[in-house]
């Protein structure tokens, strides 16, 4: 999501004057886009900024922090940052910088945005055309910025076109918010209540992107399969998302793949893995966390769905999709976790054979009701128990990708490989693998390649050849 995020934040401050350096030490203008998730993220944010005010005697700079944040570190950012924003509040972001004592390139332009509402030739610059209106209004008294309801704040974020950081990647976001509120989550206190972004315009973005040859586009939310349930049946659900999606890459004769991340079990319906079945451009891959193999424990979570519900779906994606490789989020530690609740996740972690689980010890997030829990697991059980399903985890993966060799599989080339002389890629289940080759062209590109050797993690693959499957 962060990812995704900065790439409006990169339209909007090269719109205003801005130019992207790689090297930190030379930046004007530094930012964070934060993740609330973990302490360790928040953590890293505290050291950076401590790092970034020591530069300030030296140069000209100005730091911002966005993303996710809870309200007790905004109360500090706000003295070690010069500018905080939500995200939705992306649009007048220019505006902020451009009043800014400090002079930087928005200062300079400040007139030019005046000049922009009038003149719809300076529109045709890339970046204006989605912002020169929702950066500011004209009033009786000069231009002021604008002030929105936080719904329409959103809308206007969704319109920033975003400076895609890959030719052949790309993320779109279908959802902001959650109204879920699991226990240990700050989501729902740093991103707000849900909202569904139209439909016309995801599928717009979508069919642009694929136009111009993306191959992997992922669907973004904290919620993706509650997508369109805010809005009171004016808005289609999630599979129907998914079947027009479908729909559109089987008239299109496009060759691309569709992720989405993450769904919820609470809202996976039969239907959405039906979708998933039918249609080739939406990707055999489900991720769908699981967070605790144990019920008293989900309950205390507020996951309002029971192991058995999870494992009825897995087993459902299993029969429909054998194909779908299956990913998860589990959460060691929580607040009270006995042994024996742990000991039933590691027994689910074993029985439901994930293909990647993302597991995380579980740290207390301030203001999410599990903070006033004692967070009673030593760190030293979370550390084990981490590395207990870890090697739950390695031996199914294992196994799996073993099973792999031999097979002719379909990839998508992303980059050149740490190894010399070697591209890297993704099967459509997401496992990374490489194979040996220096033909750069073909990154970005799908290709066929045989499987040859396998890891935990990663397989080994010998190049047969590119994939040309599209109408011309
Ligand atoms: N502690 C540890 N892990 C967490 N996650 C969310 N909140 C916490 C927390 N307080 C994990 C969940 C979620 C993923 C994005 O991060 O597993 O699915
Ligand atoms: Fe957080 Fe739960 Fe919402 Fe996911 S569903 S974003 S874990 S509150």
């Amino acid at each position: 999501m962060n990812k995704s995020d900065s790439e409006r934040v990169r339209t909007v401050v090269e719109a205003i004057g801005y130019r992207w350096t790689d090297n930190e030490q030379e930046a004007n203008l530094l930012g964070i886009l934060a993740c609330s998730v973990r302490q360790k993220s928040i953590d890293k944010v505290y050291s950076r900024i401590h790092k970034w005010n020591s530069w300030k005697n030296q140069r000209n700079l100005i730091t911002f922090v966005s993303g996710c944040i809870l309200p007790t570190d905004r109360e500090k950012f706000l003295k070690q940052f010069d500018l905080i924003f939500e995200m939705r509040e992306l649009p007048q972001f220019a505006d902020m910088l451009s009043q800014y004592g400090v002079l930087n390139p928005a200062s300079y332009i400040h007139d030019k945005l005046q000049f922009v509402e009038s003149d719809k030739e300076e529109t045709d610059k890339p970046g204006f055309d989605h912002l020169h209106l929702s950066v500011r209004e004209k009033t009786g008294n000069g231009l002021k910025p604008l002030i929105h309801r936080p719904e329409e704040k959103i809308k206007d974020f969704w319109h920033v076109k975003p400076t895609y950081h890959s030719t052949y990647e790309a993320f779109i976001p279908i959802q902001n918010g959650c109204d879920k509120f699991c226990t240990y989550c700050a989501v729902p206190y740093t991103r707000g209540r849900e909202v569904s972004r139209p439909s016309g315009e995801i599928l717009d973005e979508l069919k642009e992107l694929v136009n111009i040859g993306y191959k992997s586009v992922t669907l973004l939310g904290q919620n993706v399969n509650s997508y369109g349930m805010d809005k009171n049946g004016t808005e289609m659900t999630f599979p129907a998302l998914l079947r027009k999606i479908g729909e559109y890459g089987k008239i299109s004769g496009k060759d691309f793949w569709i992720y989405f991340t993450s769904p919820h079990p609470r809202d996976m319906t039969d239907e959405v893995i039906e979708v998933i079945s039918q249609y080739k451009c939406l990707a055999k891959q489900i991720h769908l966390p699981l967070q605790s193999g144990d019920d008293k424990v989900l309950t205390k979570m507020n996951r309002n769905h029971s192991t058995a519900d999870y494992r009825r779906i897995i087993h459902l994606i299993r029969k429909t999709v054998p194909e779908a490789t299956i990913f998860t989020d589990i959460i060691v530690g929580f607040a009270g976790e006995t042994d024996e609740q742990f000991e039933n996740t590691r027994s689910a972690m074993q029985e439901l054979r994930f293909n990647m689980a993302y597991i995380a010890k579980y740290s207390p997030r301030p203001g999410a009701a599990s903070s006033r829990w004692n967070d009673d697991v030593p760190a030293a059980v979370k550390s084990a128990r981490l590395h207990s399903l870890t090697r739950e985890l390695t031996r199914h993966t294992l196994d799996y990708n073993m099973k792999l060799t031999g097979k002719r599989l379909k990839v998508l080339v992303t980059g050149k490989d740490r190894k010399e002389g070697y591209l890297s890629a993704l099967t459509e289940g997401k496992i990374v693998l490489r194979f040996k080759s220096d033909d750069e062209i073909l990154i970005g590109k799908f290709a066929e390649v045989m499987i040859e050797s396998a890891t935990e993690f990663a397989l080994g693959a010998k190049f047969i050849g590119k994939i040309i499957t599209e109408k011309v």
